[in-house]
């Protein structure tokens, strides 16, 4: 049981952390780095469009990723594979329309940068130009570091992500937890080092154990976001339509909702049609 005094020194606490990031007039790369260095947990959500990018902008999340996931939540498909360049400039473009303080981070599609660094330059230069974006995000390790650097040479800050990485489903087969084997958790330590010293300004661990996470976190100066990796990184990252409980089927084990809007939803619809079927709307007072 917490007493009065350590209940009010941690709502103090936490008053104090969330001055501090109030404070921030615009998140960038490098203030992320300094999150680390002073031990300022990092707040990462996702979001693909201009209404819900403002509500998640204006709730002082630090890091906005338009990520691939788009390809499910948005377009129901059942792998991150299918969505295009096109398609994530056109969500990236109407999430930035909505921020004003949040680093926007946006996925690489499948397709648009392995094996060729030229094209992933390209890729890279197009989601940039045409949607406003802050920066881009890659799966993979050494399979991708020349993309990387290349990209990196054209003063585009890029986020790596490693573990879990959904492109990569028809290889791995399953979505569960990577790295548990000692062979794979040393390619993840190696890789996140190669990403660091490509210059790479933060990485993402997807579905890893929390050990070796925390391990990933301690080794490297930049920060590393978790998804279903522990509390021992530098920050956090759900998809906001999961923790928001609007993916009812989706329920992994590291997913905490926040909200149940899933039925929220479907009983303001069931209502609205109830009340259309009944004539109850429009009233009086709502029509000319
Ligand atoms: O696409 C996405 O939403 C992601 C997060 C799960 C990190 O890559």
């Amino acid at each position: 049981m917490s007493t009065n005094s350590e209940i009010m020194t941690n709502i103090a606490v936490k008053y104090t952390q969330m001055s501090v990031h109030k404070e921030i007039k615009k998140v960038t790369t490098h203030v992320l780095i300094e999150m680390k260095q002073r031990g300022e947990k990092i707040s990462m959500l996702t979001a693909y469009d201009y209404s819900l990018a403002t509500i998640v902008d204006d709730a002082g999340i630090d890091v906005i990723l338009v990520g691939d996931s788009a390809s499910n939540v948005m377009a129901g498909h059942e792998t991150t594979l299918p969505i295009t360049l096109d398609q994530m400039i056109y969500h990236a473009s109407s999430v930035v329309r909505g921020v004003n303080r949040a680093l926007v981070v946006v996925d690489l599609p499948f397709g648009s940068y392995q094996g060729n660094s030229k094209v992933a330059l390209d890729s890279a230069i197009r989601i940039m130009k045409e949607s406003g974006a802050h920066a881009i995000k890659m799966e993979g390790g050494a399979e991708i570091l020349e993309s990387v650097k290349r990209i990196l040479t054209a003063g585009v800050p890029v986020m790596g992500h490693l573990g879990l990485t959904p492109q990569s489903i028809y290889k791995f087969g399953t979505y569960t937890v990577r790295a548990t084997e000692d062979a794979e958790a040393e390619k993840l330590i190696a890789d996140s080092k190669l990403l660091e010293e490509a210059g790479c300004f933060a990485i993402v661990l997807e579905k890893i154990p929390a050990d070796l996470a925390r391990r990933v976190a301690e080794n490297l100066t930049i920060p590393v976001i978790g998804i279903g990796a522990g509390n021992g990184v530098d920050g956090q990252v759900l998809v906001l339509h999961d923790m928001l409980g609007i993916t009812k089927q989706f329920n992994p084990r590291f997913l905490r909702r926040y909200l149940n809007l899933y039925d929220s939803i479907h009983g303001a619809v069931r209502q609205y049609i109830g009340d259309v079927k009944s004539v109850d709307f429009p009233n009086e007072k709502e029509q000319y």
